[in-house]
């Protein structure tokens, strides 16, 4: 896509939606972020973006919970969808909805679809043979049975081969059209590693999928019952993969489905979302997914999370750093830092402060004050009129004076033929980031975005404005030198700010704030509404640059340096 013409097709992201037996986690609010970034850096784009997330309720796990909580099934999914719905919003997360499962809406459209499957003969009732664990009430896998020889992983208690009547979505005849599919790249499914795990299970072959579970007695009034068999309930998987359908399938958004469709969830649910809910969709006539997005985990100072352990990072952490550092700083080292990839990564204080560090502190924060301490210091705070991003550029007379007035001081100049041209440079960027956006890179996107940072550093140490501005009086040409290279520096960073925006909204927001750069966003909104595409914001001296006149304001320092030796953020003990 070029840089200059925003993607007119509807971009519509999604997360898996989450169980509410308990309360978020690192992990939940993790696959939420990379959609947040994600949704925010194609709204930047000029997208028409919906990005959405919610709660899975009618699982079993939920009503036994709510049991042991004295709360009936609902009370206690409420609570649970109310702290996700909570920590969402701590985290700065632009979802345009969020659906809970339990919903009319959601629950009429799911008891459609299957009813549509039903008559077309594509669910149908059959027998099921499996290994069942009278000990947790559940059917086990082939592969887990033989794996904890029959016996209950649990408890250890003998398997029972069973037989039951169940509904069935007849996937075996959705094979060749997945393998077309995912081997074509029509439904992309990424990372890499990813796409050759599922084509290498499909070839395995594929067995019909249950859909539906029957009601036993002494279970919990809780699930969808299936249509036409008042004995059996909706198995829970088949109606919550519905969510992503559900809720865009009304006049207003259906525009979303026809648009660019993106699931994001980790690798532990990439079978549902690259198999059996593509078939689905493909039997009731609907297009596939265009991305299948499967990250990888989150783990604890080095060990697996689990409950048992009881080491999960819970959200009143994420808290704990927020307040300390800021929540963008956690949104950085999150996104940055996260499983993105096929690896997992670990959540451990010493690496937080060093990213913190690195990438905040000491450089975006830094050189966003050291830009804006000096348009304070040699030009009280004003972009002075004579001053345009042009100036010196690219013929490289700034440079040339800058050289001069380190020799005039008797300091060193670094390499005499280096040239900079920060606009060439900010251009290449962006497009580097809009391509790294297409493939969800957010990794790319985001260090192109602080590349930028990088080169405007270079490019102070290089031409030493400070050495420069001694000169003002006795050097031909220093004043327009100066103006130009403190102009280029900070043109760069509001385009850099712009790139991190989905990232560090608030952080950039107050950047944007201090620097008086009224004409990037609308000023209810300066959190995410952009008065233009990215194209338009991000060019070199358009319409939306650092003006003549513009104040500069210093403000208060983006992030202030952290100290490793002080200890790791703690949270309060729970009652
Ligand atoms: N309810 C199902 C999903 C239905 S989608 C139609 C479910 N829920 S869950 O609450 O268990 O959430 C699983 C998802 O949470 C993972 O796919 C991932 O997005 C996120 N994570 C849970 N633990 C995680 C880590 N340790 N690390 C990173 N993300 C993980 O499965």
């Amino acid at each position: 896509m070029p840089n200059d013409q925003a993607n007119q097709t509807p971009y519509y992201i999604t997360t898996p939606i989450y169980y509410v037996n308990d309360r978020p986690h690192i992990g939940h609010c993790y696959t939420t972020l990379i959609a947040d970034v994600a949704a925010r850096a194609q709204r930047l784009v000029g997208r028409d973006v919906f990005f959405l997330t919610g709660t899975d309720e009618h699982a079993e796990k939920v009503s036994k919970t709510a049991a042991e909580n004295n709360k009936t099934p609902y009370e206690w999914a409420t609570i649970n969808a109310e702290r996700f719905k909570e920590a969402f919003a701590f985290m700065n997360f632009s979802n345009d909805d969020f659906v809970r499962t339990t919903e009319d809406r959601h629950i009429a459209k799911a008891i459609e679809y299957i009813n549509t499957l039903k008559d077309q003969g594509i669910i149908t009732l059959g027998d099921y043979e499996g290994w069942y664990d009278p000990s947790q009430e559940e059917y086990l896998t082939e592969m887990v049975a033989k794996e904890s020889d029959y016996k209950s992983p649990v408890t250890g208690r003998p398997l029972e081969k069973r037989v039951e009547q169940n509904w069935f979505f007849d996937l075996p005849r959705y094979e060749p059209w997945l393998k077309e599919q995912i081997e074509s790249g029509t439904i992309q499914v990424l990372p890499e590693a990813r796409k050759n795990e599922v084509l290498g299970r499909l070839k395995q072959g594929l067995r019909p999928v249950p859909v539906s579970r029957q009601i036993k007695e002494g279970d919990a009034d809780w699930g969808i019952t299936m249509p036409g068999d008042d004995s059996h309930r909706i198995y829970v998987w088949i109606e919550a993969l519905c969510n992503y359908l559900t809720t865009v399938d009304n006049d207003e958004r259906s525009k979303y489905w026809q648009g660019e469709v993106v699931h994001l969830m980790a690798k532990d649910i990439l079978w549902f979302h690259a198999i059996i809910w593509p078939a689905m969709l493909h039997a009731l006539g609907k297009q596939p997914p265009n991305s299948v997005y499967a990250h990888a985990y989150w783990i604890a100072e080095g060990t697996k999370m689990s409950k048992s352990l009881g080491n999960f990072i819970e959200i009143d952490l994420l808290q704990a750093y927020a307040e300390k550092f800021s929540l963008d700083a956690v949104r950085w080292f999150l996104t940055t830092q996260g499983p993105l990839g096929a690896n997992d990564a670990d959540f451990a204080h010493s690496r937080f402060i060093e990213v913190y560090n690195a990438d905040l502190a000491n450089s975006v924060g830094n050189s966003v004050s050291r830009v804006g301490n000096m348009v304070n210091k040699y030009f009280e705070g004003t972009i002075p009129a004579t001053c345009n991003g042009q100036f010196g550029f690219p013929d490289g007379s700034s440079l040339q004076t800058a050289r001069k007035a380190l020799e005039n001081a008797g300091k060193p100049v670094d390499d005499p033929d280096r040239t900079f041209d920060l606009a060439k440079f900010c251009s290449e960027a962006t497009d580097k980031y809009l391509d790294a956006l297409s493939n969800m890179d957010l990794e790319t996107a985001l260090d192109t975005a602080r590349s930028i940072v990088r080169e405007v550093d270079e490019f102070i140490s290089y031409s030493a404005p400070f050495t420069l501005a001694k000169q003002l009086e006795t050097l031909d040409d220093a004043p327009h030198a100066l103006q130009s290279i403190l102009y280029s520096c900070a043109e760069a960073l509001r385009i850099a700010s712009l790139l991190l925006s989905p990232a560090m909204p608030q952080k950039m927001a107050q950047l944007w704030t201090t620097w008086n750069c009224t004409h990037l966003t609308d000023p209810s909104d300066p959190n995410s509404s952009f008065l233009a595409p990215l194209a338009q914001l991000a060019q070199w001296n358009g319409p939306h640059s650092i003006k003549i006149g513009q104040t500069i304001t210093k403000g208060d320092a983006l992030f202030m340096r952290a100290d490793a030796k002080e200890p790791p953020p703690e949270t309060a003990p729970r009652v």
